[in-house]
């Protein structure tokens, strides 16, 4: 992705890739929209995909490959052991991230699960910038709990601060006081931090952090899933950096910690997931843990296919045609929904467009989950099927009682060279007419609650008919149009 700059003076995104295979879409005309998510229980997670116009959940495993990609696919080595692609997957990670031992694992929470067991005691505490929904459900589950030690800036909806991921230093070393360096089960760095809107940490920030933890003896795991969002922020917002390879940034980063892993469903683009470490003795002991979950050590749970395609996508995520791809356009519709008063998170992080849900949705209370509400009337408007990210997605007190999340966001994500930009104009047209109509969205509550991770399961119902309401309203301004 390049920005370019018109004649008419105006500045685009440009696509610096075309399109070879297409994948026919659809847009439902409203009043079936408004089925849909009926049944779907107003979860954007239960609808169907065939019924969403542009699928704008995540960009988890969703992203485009490219032609290498898919011809490494081709000569994929299917054996249970041994099998030639995991050297050469393990090959690629070892040149990119410079560390020695490479675990294979089916996913990014898998990752989470081995870590969580090995370094997680009952009673422990795991601080990191912000938890992830499954990061926080594995600590939880071997019986630790999460301490977030995250900038104030970052829990800012707007802000000027070119690294709201960065963790408080002071709060860093508050933390280690109190609690002792033994209870402490690990620090973890999540790059481009997703539940806080895809947001950079910085180079002297992860250094900082690496010195104290190293000095305490504390462990330090980065979750790399976001990695190469974050590395383009690294590249632009960082003078220092501005000339810098990009694989050499990777490799500076991945100097500073003890464990690395991540989700291959986005750094990538394939779909699988693994676990970096230099240090041998805790590499044999997250090694018992794979084959008990994943399968044997050299597939991990992915297919052979997958891991051709990682490799490949890794080692060309090292460029920056790739790593500005989602915040090129994350900018591009954040600075539309901007222009028209939507309130999104900023600056434009990686990953997606967040909507503040919190203040499209002011009239509805937190507990009758605003950003869920908005996504599922963005999705009635406009068929765009964006994630809740607030109250919906957190975990109950252990009372029971609800834990208000601090930010309501709707996630639009932009998965890596699927959308266009007329896509992006529509998109951001829909929401700004819901912006104009905002009062007339409603509260949603809970029909069905699943225990664990309920946003994923969960059924709700509006309070009230207001989408009905939307529809007619919707009618009366667009006339036949989709
Ligand atoms: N860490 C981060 C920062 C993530 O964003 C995710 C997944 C994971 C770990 C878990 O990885 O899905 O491969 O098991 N994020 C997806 C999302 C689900 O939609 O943001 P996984």
């Amino acid at each position: 992705m390049s920005n370019v700059t018109l004649f008419s003076g105006e500045n685009i995104p440009l696509e610096m890739h075309k399109v070879r295979m297409i994948q026919k879409l659809k847009l439902l005309p409203i009043e079936e929209r408004k089925r849909c998510i009926e049944e779907a229980g107003f979860n954007t997670f239960l609808l169907k995909n065939r019924d969403v116009f542009l699928d704008m959940l995540t960009d988890s495993g969703v992203n485009a490959m490219s032609e290498n990609q898919y011809a490494a696919m081709m000569q994929a080595d299917d054996s249970y052991a041994g099998s030639e692609t995991f050297y050469r997957l393990e090959s690629v990670l070892q040149d990119v991230f410079g560390m020695e031992y490479f675990l294979p694992a089916h996913q990014g929470r898998a990752c989470e699960n081995i870590i969580s067991q090995i370094l997680v005691k009952p009673g422990s505490v795991a601080l990191m910038n912000y938890h992830f929904t499954t990061t926080k459900a594995h600590i939880t589950v071997m019986g630790g709990s999460v301490e977030e030690i995250i900038s104030d800036e970052g829990l800012k909806i707007q802000s000027t601060a070119p690294f709201k991921g960065d963790i408080d230093i002071n709060k860093l070393n508050e933390a280690i006081s109190r609690l002792g360096k033994d209870k402490i089960a690990f620090m973890r760095i999540e790059a481009g931090t997703n539940l806080v809107g895809g947001q950079p940490v910085s180079m002297d920030n992860m250094r900082e952090v690496s010195r104290i933890c190293r000095k305490e003896g504390i462990p330090l795991v980065y979750d790399a899933s976001l990695l190469t969002d974050n590395l383009y922020f690294i590249k632009i917002r960082d003078e220092k950096y501005k000339d810098a390879d990009i694989k050499d940034i990777t490799r500076e980063i991945a100097s500073m910690m003890d464990i690395v892993y991540f989700s291959g469903r986005k750094l990538g683009s394939a779909r699988g997931g693994g676990i970096l470490v230099s240090d041998r003795e805790l590499f044999l002991k997250m090694r018992e843990l794979v084959p008990l979950y994943e399968g044997f050590l050299t597939y991990g749970g992915m297919s052979v296919r997958e891991m051709e395609a990682m490799a490949v996508g890794i080692k060309e995520a090292m460029d920056m045609d790739i790593v500005n791809q989602t915040p090129i356009f994350v900018e591009a519709l954040c600075n539309e929904l901007i222009s028209k008063g939507v309130p999104v998170v900023t600056p434009p992080g990686g990953l997606g467009c967040h909507v503040d849900a919190s203040a499209f949705c002011s009239h509805i209370p937190q507990t009758q989950y605003r950003a869920g509400a908005l996504g599922a009337s963005v999705f009635i408007s406009s068929g765009v099927r964006g994630m809740e990210r607030g109250t919906l997605s957190e975990q109950r007190n252990e009372d029971g009682s609800e834990r208000l999340a601090e930010m309501e966001l709707l996630r639009l994500a932009i998965p890596r060279r699927v959308f266009t930009l007329s896509q992006l104009k529509y998109t951001a047209d829909r929401i700004s007419w819901l912006w104009e109509n905002r009062k007339l969205i409603g509260g949603l509550e809970f029909v069905e609650e699943p225990r664990v991770l309920r946003f994923f399961f969960g059924r709700l119902k509006p309070i009230g008919n207001w989408p009905e309401l939307l529809v007619k309203k919707f009618r009366e301004d667009f006339g036949e149009s989709l």
